[in-house]
């Protein structure tokens, strides 16, 4: 499996231009020092600052308490909350513990909170952010790479229902999100790889030399200068996308490639596939359907399918697309009346949204593969 040795190499910083709600996405091998001062110089001057660590991270990682040590002396009244691991934090009752652990250490409307941790708590931070008395500031550091290139950019934050995943949010730009990939070192190599699935379909909705770069390196480890780069590629594809459509009202849904299948497969492995994994098993089903459609090139689904399976990415879709599978489409959030809006990737680099009737589409699906 391909991995990474993140250490020191250079500063990018990518600017996400939304008028009075711009800010920058910081890759950096910084340090506990320089990322708190980007934090802090991008907050302005808040009252005081909440930092919401995810607690198997603040175990994990000796990053951690450095960079909350930092923070605290370049913003004022610094407490650290540990908020539960991963998805867990992403409840409705882990949000009133927040904002009620908030109210109780006296933050007020000029206060900031910062999330350290992965994509589960840069949603918890800026949802939390978002309502706490009706929106503060937040920054975040995200430590996954799923949180680097994908989650953390966007502003889309939110939590789950016993109904769904995400069904609850608001959308709230950050003040800055401040990446260091050398968080990254901590990192199993399952959530690595589950990551990588989000960077391919990066690569294959806007950028096809990312691709390349990909392929180049797949199946061996990834030097820490050539992750950046990756990283850096993966968050402009996303900033470019979200600066175009804010809302997701028209171009954002290309983000949703390998997504329309992806979920429904993740939701019906009762969550037992990570959502990278299941996202690489819904592009492969997207490529498959684009070629049957005469949409895609058929050599890139066998390219994908190859440079999938060295990152360590389930490939083997036809197997997982019951009919449990297939029913759970159909509760898909981005559907409009009985049709899917299914992205397809005609070639590297290039993806377009064609509206698929539901009834149409699982027999598509399963004669494609
Ligand atoms: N808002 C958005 O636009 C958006 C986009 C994509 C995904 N998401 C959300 O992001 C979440 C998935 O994010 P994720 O994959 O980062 O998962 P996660 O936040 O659940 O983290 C995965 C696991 O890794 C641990 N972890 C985090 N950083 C670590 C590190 N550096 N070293 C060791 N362990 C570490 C966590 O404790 C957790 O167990 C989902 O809830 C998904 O809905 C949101």
């Amino acid at each position: 499996m391909p991995l990474r040795s993140a250490s020191r190499m250079g500063v990018t910083t990518i600017s996400v231009p939304l008028g009075q709600r711009s800010y920058e996405v910081c890759i950096a091998p910084a340090g506990a020092v320089d990322m708190a001062q980007g934090i802090a110089a991008a907050l302005g001057k808040p009252t005081g600052a909440a930092v919401l660590v995810d607690s198997r991270l603040g175990e994990l990682s000796p990053r951690v308490q450095p960079l909350v040590e930092a923070l605290a002396t370049h913003l004022p009244r610094v407490r650290r909350l540990d908020l539960p691991a991963g998805e867990s934090c992403k409840t409705l009752a882990a949000i009133e513990h927040t904002c009620g652990w908030l109210a109780d250490n006296g933050y007020d409307r000029g206060a900031a909170l910062v999330g350290i941790g992965g994509g589960a708590t840069s949603d918890h931070t800026g949802f939390a952010a978002a309502i706490y008395l009706r929106g503060i500031a937040y920054a975040t550091c995200p430590t996954t790479l799923l949180a680097m290139v994908d989650a953390s950019v966007g502003g889309k934050t939110g939590v789950d229902l016993a109904a769904g995943k995400n069904l609850v949010g608001a959308f709230h730009q950050p003040r800055a999100v401040m990446a260091d990939p050398a968080f990254l070192d901590s990192l199993p190599t399952r959530e690595f790889a589950a990551g990588m699935a989000e960077v391919v379909k990066a690569g294959l909705i806007a950028d096809a030399a990312l691709l390349d770069t990909l392929e180049a390196q797949a199946g061996a480890p990834m030097p820490a200068a050539v992750l950046a780069r990756v990283i850096e590629a993966a968050v402009r594809v996303k900033v470019d996308v979200v600066a175009a459509d804010e809302r997701e009202s028209g171009r954002r849904a290309v983000l949703n490639f390998g997504h329309t299948v992806g979920h429904a497969i993740e939701a019906a492995s009762g969550f037992r596939l990570l959502h990278g994994e299941a996202v690489s098993l819904g592009m492969i089903a997207a490529l498959a359907l684009g070629v049957a459609r005469g949409v895609t090139e058929p050599g890139l689904l066998v390219r994908m399918t190859a440079l999938l399976a060295r990152l360590g990415l389930p490939v083997d879709v036809k197997h997982r697309l019951g009919a449990d599978v297939l029913d759970r489409m159909g509760f898909d959030k981005k559907r409009v009346s009985d049709k899917v809006r299914f992205v397809l990737v005609p070639r590297p680099g290039q993806a377009i949204v064609e509206g698929i009737a539901l009834d149409d589409l699982k027999p598509q699906l399963l004669a494609a593969l």
